[in-house]
């Protein structure tokens, strides 16, 4: 496929203007322009389109090119590759100042698609053109008729999505020297350039001339093609282009929103889990964080005292706990203190009025005498709650006390737990301690359970389906390593933990299967089970004779979550707390697996899961990680990450023309990694543009999940994450607005939405429910659009509200600065069906509408 490379305009200066003065741009007041050639396409039949300026320049329908919806009057051209309309000779001086303007709607964004353009004999004199190589409207000239010649390529900042009309306006300033392109009447860019050539042959809409020959197609439709001689001046185009509209066609049926359209994926990464939305408060409180010393935990010692700590594994708790922490008090003189503490995950939270809920394993050896006390302090040693636990016995017992603070204490995280002696009866004696645990009150009063703040904000974002246990944390980097659920259910500290090797830290599998489970439960969303499926990320892939038992462990696994109580795993369920089956719909098969080059998942692992999965649960939908042609999953997972909010904003069209008759799609993965630890607003738009065309295909993508959740500022395994904390504070990223405000405003069903101008940064998405339309809105450009929006088959709108998320497009939201970047709300007045409504730059705005 041939390439073709325009200088750029810095070079052309230098080119064309090397040798001579610079050209005088703005020198010379705009040229009058006279219309000479205006194609309105309202024939809607036949194939002649006439000329109505009286420049006599009709056009006539080449290769089928046919008629469609117009947007200015009833009709437009349409047409494919090789159909267009062409005049039967010149109608621009290409040689002096002319403008060309033409209203566009594109099918597909692939490839070079010109809309106008007029022929020379071996180029087109100019091209009003889509652009291949940088998917980008342009206005287009070479400065000769050859494709030897330099061109001068005016390129707009907007990148085109399918399905929108845009005004398109190419103005050629032969006094300037000057090609500018306009997008909706905003000007994108102007560029230097001398092409005093005249083009002789046809005007052609539809394709450009190139290498002697027609070429550049369109797929879509133009409308209202005019042809200028002169440079028509900027208020004439910005005239042209009139104020853009959002048309909702509430008298359309679209498809109807998924119980699952919004939802959320977590995994442990960022110490999303431990030290994240698991509650626990003690860092290390299996002792396995580390080998070689109890990291995280300290000796006490004060006021005189001596003593050490040691990981120990002559005293271990049970086989699931072998090693324990060993307390060595060499010396305690009256006044002193001895004992253990611990540093938390990055400090400990104390909060006033908050009652924590303590247990621990311990036990005395000879000489090791004396009540314990516990205590939550600050570094300094200021002490905000405190409870007295009587001596411990020779043998492991299990011990627990509660631990209040006051009301008047401000709310800190430089804080340690301790458990101390001040007994002199303990000097020179030893004691162990095993599986310290400190809990704050949990969401929904759970034991064992989920730290609050985060679970409101995540709840708040009313998900649909929550996607565990990963991601890459599911799979491991070895078969060592994976999630291997059956360890991680059943009492915590029979739990072994494992070593996260996807994220390099140990997890303690305090948050398993059942908490994991549990966690879906309480938001209201349910569960999508991804189970590991024999391949890990460092390439193993399990062979087709070895991988019967990890299809049994993933049968056992959904009995886990769903099988009745007097099953073999359903027991388990019901033993460890939780009777009653969960919501179990959708089962992945692994993650990713399109990284596995050796064909194993279309080979085997996908269809042995597939088929024994089907075989004892054919209501559970089968969800597959990449294409498979072995078997017909009822659902593909597609991930979506990119640093540019262009990229994944350009994404909301992938699933416009997918079929309908499935599988279907979700988007298990999706982020703008644009921003840390936390994403800018940029990216938030970017994926709120995405979300649109989510939305808008309910038909066919069940739903979405932004990637990664949860991140502790602290510990940053992933760059760009959706919720970031401390141990204290919490806080939701523009991104997390974002969803928020999209979940806050979902219908029942998409009404069919159409875009035409405004600022050509726009992208929409329209719901209606009983009563309401929900109008989505994200403008990613740097001006406000303001457009009439217009709601075709509803009488009146009674009232309603405008959600707006905006400000800098770098600007993030930290710890220090939760909500620099937050949505308001206005109220809206009634108004008719039609109504003129502004949205500022770079936002998301949704419209709550009421129309019933
Ligand atoms: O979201 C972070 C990681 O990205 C996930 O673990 C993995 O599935 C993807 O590659």
């Amino acid at each position: 496929m041939r390439r073709r490379i325009f200088a750029p305009a810095i070079a052309l200066t230098l080119v064309f203007f090397g040798a001579q003065s610079a050209p005088a741009r703005n020198a010379s007041p705009p040229s009058s322009a006279a219309l000479i050639g205006h194609w309105a396409f309202d024939e809607g039949t036949g194939t002649t389109a006439a000329d109505s300026s009286g420049g006599g320049h009709p056009l006539t329908l080449q290769g089928g090119a046919s008629w469609t919806k117009g947007v200015a009057g009833p009709s437009a051209l349409a047409v494919t590759p090789q159909q267009d309309a062409a005049s039967s000779g010149p109608v621009i001086d290409t040689s002096k100042s002319f403008t060309v303007s033409a209203w566009v709607n594109l099918a597909s964004t692939n490839g070079y698609q010109t809309f106008v353009s007029e022929d020379g004999s071996q180029v087109s004199g100019f091209y009003l053109q889509l652009r291949a190589d940088t998917g980008r409207f342009a206005f287009t000239r070479l400065a000769y008729d050859s494709t030897a010649a330099y061109g001068a390529v005016a390129t707009s900042s907007i990148i085109p999505q399918p399905g929108v009309w845009y005004l398109l306006t190419g103005v050629y300033d032969a006094a300037a020297q000057t090609n500018s392109l306009y997008v909706d009447g905003a000007l994108q860019q102007t560029v230097p350039i001398l092409a005093p050539w005249s083009a002789t042959g046809p005007l052609a809409v539809g394709r450009g001339f190139y290498n002697g020959a027609p070429t550049d197609w369109v797929s879509g439709a133009i409308d209202d093609v005019r042809a200028y001689s002169g440079a028509l001046p900027a208020q004439d185009i910005r005239a042209l282009a009139g104020t853009g509209s959002i048309t909702v066609h509430e008298d359309q049926v679209g498809p109807a929103i998924n119980p699952t359209q919004f939802g959320t994926f977590l995994e442990e990464i960022n110490h999303s889990g431990d030290g994240g939305v698991y509650a626990e408060l003690v860092r290390n409180r299996d002792l396995k964080e580390s080998t070689s010393s109890p990291v995280y935990w300290s000796a006490v010692q004060d006021s005189g005292a001596s003593a050490a700590i040691a990981l120990d594994t002559s005293q271990p708790l049970d086989s699931a706990s072998p090693v324990s922490l060993k307390l060595s008090v060499a010396s305690l003189p009256a006044g002193g203190r001895a004992g253990i503490a611990n540093d938390g995950y990055w400090g400990v939270p104390v909060t006033p009025a908050t009652t924590y809920h303590l247990s621990f394993y311990a036990r005395a050896g000879a000489g090791f005498a004396g009540l314990l006390t516990a205590s939550l302090e600050s570094s300094s040693g200021r002490v905000f709650a405190s409870a007295t636990i009587p001596a411990i016995t020779a043998g492991w017992a299990r011990y627990t006390a509660t631990l209040t603070t006051a009301k008047g204490i401000g709310s800190t995280l430089d804080n340690r737990l301790v458990i101390a002696t001040s007994s002199p009866a303990a000097a020179g004696g030893t004691a162990w301690f095993a599986m310290v645990s400190l809990f704050p009150p949990t969401y929904d009063s759970t034991p064992n359970g989920l730290r609050a703040d985060l679970m409101q904000k995540i709840a708040a974002l009313h998900p649909g389906f929550l996607r565990v246990p990963g991601g890459n944390y599911l799979e491991g980097q070895t078969l060592a390593t994976y999630f291997n659920w059956k360890n991680t259910i059943g009492p915590v500290q029979d739990r072994p933990g494992h070593q996260d090797s996807a994220w390099g830290y140990w997890s303690q599998d305090g948050m398993g299967l059942l908490e994991y489970l549990e966690m879906a439960e309480e938001l209201g969303a349910q569960p999508i089970l991804a189970v590991f499926a024999g391949y890990t990320l460092n390439g193993t892939v399990v062979p087709q004779d070895q991988l019967a038992p990890y299809v049994q462990d993933a049968l056992d696994e959904i009995q886990y979550a769903i099988g009745p109580a007097t099953s073999t795993w359903g027991a388990m369920r019901a033993a460890d707390g939780h009777p009653a089956p969960f919501d179990l719909h959708y089962v992945e098969i692994g993650n990713e697996d399109s990284f596995d080059r050796s064909g194993s998942y279309n080979g085997y692992r996908f269809p042995m899961f597939y088929d024994a999965i089907k075989a004892a649960y054919p209501q559970l939908k089968i969800i597959a990680t990449t294409n498979v042609t072995s078997r017909t999953p009822d659902v593909i997972d597609d991930h979506y990450y990119s640093g540019n909010p262009d990229v994944i904003a350009g994404d909301a069209h992938v699933y416009d023309n997918t079929s309908r008759s499935g599988p279907g799609h979700i988007v298990g993965e999706y982020a703008v990694t644009q921003g840390s630890p936390t994403g800018t607003l940029a990216a938030a738009l970017g994926e709120a543009a995405f979300l649109t065309g989510i939305e808008r295909n309910a038909g066919i993508v069940i739903g979405a999940s932004y990637a990664p959740l949860l991140i502790n500022v602290n510990a940053q395994s992933w760059p760009t994450n959706l919720i970031g904390y401390n141990g204290l504070v919490s806080y939701g990223s523009p991104s997390y607005y974002a969803q928020r405000m999209l979940g806050d405003s979902l219908g029942d069903v998409v009404a069919p939405s159409q875009i035409v101008g405004g600022n050509g940064n726009l992208w929409a998405v329209a719901t209606t429910k009983s009563g309401t339309t929900y109008l989505a809105v994200v403008n990613r450009g740097g001006t406000a659009a303001t457009v009439d929006v217009s709601l075709a088959g509803v009488p009146a709108v009674s009232g309603g509200t405008a959600t707006v998320l905006t400000g800098n497009p770098t600007a993030m939201n930290s710890v220090t600065h939760p909500t620099a970047v937050a949505p308001a709300t206005e109220k809206l007045g009634s108004s008719g069906p039609v109504f003129r409504h502004t949205f500022p730059a770079n936002s998301l705005t949704v419209l709550a509408l009421s129309t019933g």
